[in-house]
């Protein structure tokens, strides 16, 4: 893949996607976000990739929507443009994202944090959406995923005063998943990544998408989702694999299929 925003590597059963606009802070500019995109449109279709880790540097994980891009303008640009439409199709993606989280994750950095299923991040990371000191507020999902995440009156503290938070304290409201030192963030993600790898490809597709299904559904209706997956696991090879290798006290050897 050849994109100049980002730098994509694959691993053995994973892939990792680092932003590469070290100059600003890995802003998130719309090339960036298009890049993005199609790297993992493309990574969903690929077998030998089970799991995505999504990085930037030690200084940033990405600071933002390029503000100097959107700078001037005006409402009904920004809405026929209607950038942050494009960020939905990462929710779409079918395998688990790992946010391996250094330095600034700020704005549109934290909202795209947040998208990512797992997040271990450096104990140098500022997390923030602070909008508001440009003027505008959260507009990919920050008032949303937040207030879900760590509830509303951290979220208004956040949003509403655009204070930036550390690793810790982000840690301790739930918000990531694991704080580790600055030279391991990305070596624990992969670790996550691997082991991530070498379970049942679609035991954990269908897992991720249940899990996410209760963000937009009620209790019951998200119950009954969760059992039709658990249900149509049933039809997979590798539900027989893995209760037969239980019983046989064996390694079990995964089909994806
Ligand atoms: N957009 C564009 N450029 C950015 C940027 C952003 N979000 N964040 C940093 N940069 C650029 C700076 O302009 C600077 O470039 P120059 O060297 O050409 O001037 C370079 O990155 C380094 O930044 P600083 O010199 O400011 O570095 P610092 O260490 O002094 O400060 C910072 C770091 C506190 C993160 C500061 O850069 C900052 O406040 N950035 C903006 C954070 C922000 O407001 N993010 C929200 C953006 S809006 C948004 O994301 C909307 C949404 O909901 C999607």
């Amino acid at each position: 893949m050849n994109f100049k925003n980002i730098l994509v590597t694959k691993e053995t059963g994973y892939a990792v996607i680092q932003f590469n606009r070290p100059d600003v802070l890995n802003a998130i500019n719309i090339k960036l976000m298009q890049e993005l995109v199609e790297a993992l449109e493309a990574l969903d279709k690929d077998n030998d990739v089970r799991c995505v880790i999504i990085t930037g540097n030690e200084k940033a994980f990405a600071a933002g929507a390029d503000i100097k891009e959107m700078a001037g303008a005006s409402a009904m640009e920004m809405l026929i443009r209607d950038q942050f439409a494009r960020w939905d199709k990462i929710r779409k993606f079918k395998k688990p994202l790992i946010a391996a989280v250094s330095g600034f994750a700020l704005g549109g950095g934290c909202e795209l944090m947040m998208t990512c299923d797992i997040v271990i991040a450096s104990e140098t990371a500022n997390i923030g959406q602070p909008e508001v000191n440009i003027g505008v507020m959260p507009g990919a999902g920050g008032t949303q995923r937040l207030t879900r995440a760590v509830g509303k009156v951290k979220t208004m503290e956040l949003v509403l005063t655009g204070k930036i938070i550390g690793a810790q304290e982000a840690l301790r409201w739930g918000l990531i998943n694991k704080v580790v030192p600055v030279e391991y963030y990305l070596e624990e993600a992969k670790d996550i990544a691997k082991e991530i790898a070498s379970k049942p490809p679609l035991a954990v597709r269908l897992a991720k998408e249940a899990v996410l299904k209760s963000f937009d559904t009620t209790i019951e209706s998200g119950l009954e989702f969760e059992r039709k997956n658990f249900y149509l696991l049933f039809a997979s090879e590798d539900q027989k694999e893995g209760m037969s290798a239980f019983t046989e006290k064996r390694k079990p050897a995964w089909k994806g299929r």
